[in-house]
Parts: C-alpha cells; sequence; structure tokens
C-alpha cells in the first residue's frame, strides 16, 4: 500500500507504523485518518507481524488534531471528525495483537488520545504530553475524555484536561499515562525491544488478554468476571493449542514453540 503521510516497515514480527508528516508535526487530518484506516484494514499486513509499533517522524510523536483544517469546520463537520478519529482508534484497540506507542516528541491533543488507545505507551524522557484543546476552546473529541479517566482517574484527567498545559513525560509516567521511560536517542529501539519480548508470548493469551481488559471496562465486575472464567475455560478444550504447548514447554524445560 502506497501512503504519503505513514510509513510502514517490519523488523522481523514487529511492525513499526510511522506518522510521516514533519512539517505539522504529524498533525491529523482527514487524509492521514484515511491512510490510517486503509492501514489498519490490511489484514494480510497486520497477519505477517505479532506486535505493532507506532511512532511519529521528526521531533513530535503527534502535535494533535490539525488545527488549520479545523478552522472553518461547520458542526456536522465536528462531528464528523470526530467520529472519523474515534473509529480509527478503536481499529487501534480492537487490533487482535499487541500495540505499543513509542512517544518519540509531543503527544498533544488528538496525538495523546491516540497514544491512550494504545494498548502501552512509551516515552522520550523528553517528551511533552497533554491535552491542550481547552486553550483553543475545544474539547478532546477523540474519545480522550473517555479513555484517559478510565485510565488514571477522573481527578487526573480532569487536572490534565483544564490546565491544558502539558505535563513532562517523568510526570505521565508517574500518574500511569506512561508505562516506560526511555533515552530520548533510543525510544524507538527500546520499544522495539519491549515489542520483541512481549511478541515472544502466547499471540492467543495477548489476544484474549487484550479483549478482556477493553470489553472488561464497559461490563459490570460479576459479568466481567463470567466472561474472563469462559474464557479460561476455553483454553482447556476448544482453544487449547497455545495453553497445551505453554505447559508442555515448562515441563519439558524448553522455551515454547508458538
Ligand atoms: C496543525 C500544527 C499543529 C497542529 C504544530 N503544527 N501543531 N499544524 N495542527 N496541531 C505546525 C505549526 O503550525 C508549524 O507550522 C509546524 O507545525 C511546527 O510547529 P511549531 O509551532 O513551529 O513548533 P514549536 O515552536 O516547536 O512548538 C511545538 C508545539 C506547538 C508546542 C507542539 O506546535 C503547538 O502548540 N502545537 C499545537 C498543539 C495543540 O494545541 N494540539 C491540540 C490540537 S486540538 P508552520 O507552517 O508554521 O511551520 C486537538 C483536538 C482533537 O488535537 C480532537 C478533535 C476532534
Amino acid at each position: 500500500m502506497k501512503f504519503n503521510y505513514l510509513k510502514f516497515e517490519k523488523r522481523d514480527k514487529i511492525g513499526i507504523l510511522t506518522l510521516d508528516r514533519p512539517n505539522a508535526l504529524n498533525a491529523l487530518n482527514e487524509d492521514v485518518f484515511k491512510e490510517l484506516t486503509g492501514f489498519f484494514n490490511d489484514k494480510e499486513t497486520i497477519q505477517t507481524i505479532r506486535a505493532l509499533v507506532i511512532t511519529g517522524e521528526g521531533k513530535a510523536f503527534i502535535a494533535g488534531a490539525d488545527i488549520k483544517a479545523m478552522q472553518e469546520y461547520s458542526t456536522q463537520d465536528g462531528y464528523d471528525f470526530s467520529e472519523i478519529g474515534k473509529g480509527v482508534f478503536d481499529q487501534i484497540a480492537n487490533l487482535e495483537i499487541p500495540v505499543i506507542a513509542a512517544i518519540n516528541g509531543f503527544a498533544l491533543g488528538g496525538g495523546l488520545e491516540l497514544a491512550l488507545s494504545c494498548d502501552i505507551r512509551v516515552a522520550s524522557e523528553k517528551a511533552r504530553l497533554g491535552l491542550p484543546e481547552v486553550n483553543l476552546g475545544l474539547i478532546p473529541g477523540f474519545n480522550g475524555t473517555q479513555r484517559l479517566p478510565r485510565l488514571v482517574g477522573a481527578g487526573n484527567a480532569m487536572y490534565l484536561m483544564m490546565l491544558g498545559e502539558g505535563i513532562t513525560a517523568n510526570e505521565a509516567y508517574q500518574l500511569g499515562i506512561v508505562q516506560k521511560l526511555a533515552k530520548p536517542e533510543s525510544v524507538l529501539e527500546e520499544t522495539i525491544e519491549l515489542a520483541e519480548k512481549i511478541a515472544g508470548k502466547s499471540p492467543n493469551a495477548l489476544r484474549l488478554i487484550k479483549k478482556m481488559v477493553h470489553q472488561g471496562v464497559e461490563l459490570n465486575f460479576k459479568d466481567a468476571g463470567k466472561m474472563e472464567s469462559k474464557e479460561f475455560g476455553r483454553l482447556f478444550k476448544e482453544d487449547q493449542k497455545e495453553r497445551e504447548e505453554g505447559i508442555n514447554a515448562f515441563l519439558e524445560k524448553r522455551k515454547p514453540n508458538w
């Protein structure tokens, strides 16, 4: 697939998707979203990787939605843009493989919202993260008002959204927005290393962990627990291949071969 604003490469079983619009700090507009949708719909390519890393070209991860493009929006345009972005970010959240954001620089507004739709976030110690929409008379519109409080609680989310100033990567790490800090010069390499470790685990278990976490937050505790029991049970008969290999490998003192 040919892209203008994305680059994709594979390192063995790890896919690396780079937002490539550095002159606008990788700002998200409808064309970028179209390409992202195309990429995530390309099941053939995605089937060849076991984990995906998303990063940005240049000094930013993504500096948000394209502010210039939004200047002349109508009510309908704003609604549509919000829905298009949500659709793309849901594609990320619903991918059956782990997705890790390698936050190499600014992750602001829609850029942080994209990172929040990933499963794990690694950030450069020099990155700045935030939801500055309030400074533009806007609100986060790609589910940031929903994903952030689910991740860090309402108080922390309100603090970030109402202050609109952004925080350092270290502050984001302490809040639990970022799971790992990396040296600025090696953030991509360190993220790939993490992706490789995770990609060495049972793909089926990874898929189920992701499903339990994402679908579980939509359910009450009891129903979510039932869903977990059901999937756990299925691993002993219907869905047993990787469980058999994992347990056999342990007992035979060897590495599992998924
Ligand atoms: C469009 C952007 C942009 C953006 C930067 N650029 N962010 N263009 N949309 N979000 C452009 C600049 O206009 C400039 O273009 C070029 O990228 C380089 O940016 P500079 O500002 O010159 O860089 P710097 O001085 O280093 O400052 C970096 C920055 C700043 C602090 C990240 O660019 C900034 O504050 N950007 C806006 C961040 C923001 O408010 N994001 C939230 C957007 S709203 P030229 O042509 O001048 O070289 C949002 C809503 C989501 O995300 C929900 C929608 C439904």
